[in-house]
């Protein structure tokens, strides 16, 4: 049987290696981004570029995209030159990005009027998870979507978690990322404040580590916060994005989420500082030059 046609649309930090491991795995590979130049190190290794996200489309069985925000999202799904005009019945849409409820299930609704299956698929785990091939998806689908999707999801994770229908997946991830806000934030902040205040902030994060709060996201901020590597893994800007999402849909549901507005406007001064494109490790430097002391 001939190889799965897949076409992979948006090259950033997670997409690259999401459409190598896809190749990796015997899929045959189409790529679109942007910005040209970054499917060019693709194209050395033998995957197919196309020039607009339409041709990607009429080039393959399934398209997936790993888009920035909801506007990136609308504009290759349904833009002059975007996937809805080279759809055709029978193929499946996988949106890897983290964008709203409402616009994944829009889209479900607009190429399931082309006879095109769509899932909402937003992963966790990072650059590192992206290039090993080890993300965890949380994905909202039919059934048989899902059936249909999951030699994609094996490509290029390690497990899946089948929140419900289109919009579901969405809905658990906006979740883990204010999670992930608050958790970086009082961490980053305990090791400021113990160092400001004289003593060695490695005490504090072996003391985190060995009690009942511990956590492996602490081991690999950690050490990223203590040898001052702010090499952008997930950006701040981003991060904006999805806690603006989050309090987008927690005023949709009148959940109060003081929590995640509170990080909001946290990373909005780290945005304010010119932090937006560093990695959201960097958010505490803006504190830093608040406090006038570094955590090491
Ligand atoms: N990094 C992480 O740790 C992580 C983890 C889980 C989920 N995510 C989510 O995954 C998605 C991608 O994240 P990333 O870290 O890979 O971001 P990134 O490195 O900033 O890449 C963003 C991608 O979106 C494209 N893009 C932006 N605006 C666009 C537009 N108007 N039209 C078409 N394409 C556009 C960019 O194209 P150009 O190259 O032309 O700018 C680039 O390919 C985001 O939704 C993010 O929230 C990220």
């Amino acid at each position: 049987m001939a190889p799965t046609r897949v076409g992979f649309l948006g090259l950033g930090i997670m997409g690259t290696p999401m459409a190598r491991n896809l190749k990796k795995k015997g899929f045959e590979v189409t790529v679109w981004n942007r910005s040209p130049e970054k499917a060019q190190a693709l194209a050395a290794e033998g995957i197919q570029v196309a020039a607009t996200p339409v041709e990607v489309a009429k080039a393959v069985d399934v398209f997936c995209t790993c888009v920035a925000d909801p506007s990136a999202l609308t504009e290759v799904a349904l833009g002059e030159q975007g996937l809805l005009r080279g759809a055709r019945k029978g193929q499946l849409f996988i949106d890897f990005s983290t964008v709203s409820v409402g616009l994944v299930q829009q889209l479900a609704a607009q190429f399931a009027a082309h006879g095109v299956d769509f899932v909402d698929a937003p992963v966790t785990g990072s650059k590192g998870g992206a290039e090993k091939g080890t993300l965890v998806i949380m994905t909202g689908a039919s059934d048989a979507a899902l059936a249909k999707a999951t030699p994609i999801f094996q490509a290029v994770g390690e497990k899946v978690v089948h929140c419900g229908p289109v919009g579901a997946g969405t809905q658990v991830k906006l979740a883990g990322n204010a999670l992930i806000a608050a958790m970086l934030q009082g961490f980053s902040e305990g090791m400021l404040l113990t160092a400001k205040a004289g003593v060695d902030p490695r005490k504090f994060v072996e003391v985190v580590q060995a009690s009942g709060f511990r956590s492996p996201y602490y081991d690999f901020k950690g050490k990223a916060l203590l040898g001052r590597d702010f090499a952008t893994h997930f950006s701040i800007d981003l991060m904006h994005k999805d806690l603006s999402l989050f309090l987008d849909n927690a005023a949709v549901h009148q959940v109060p989420t003081p929590c995640a507005a509170v990080m909001r406007e946290t990373y909005n001064l780290a945005r304010a500082a010119g932090k937006g494109g560093q990695d959201i490790t960097a958010v505490i430097t803006a504190y830093e030059e608040l406090a006038g002391a570094k955590i090491a």
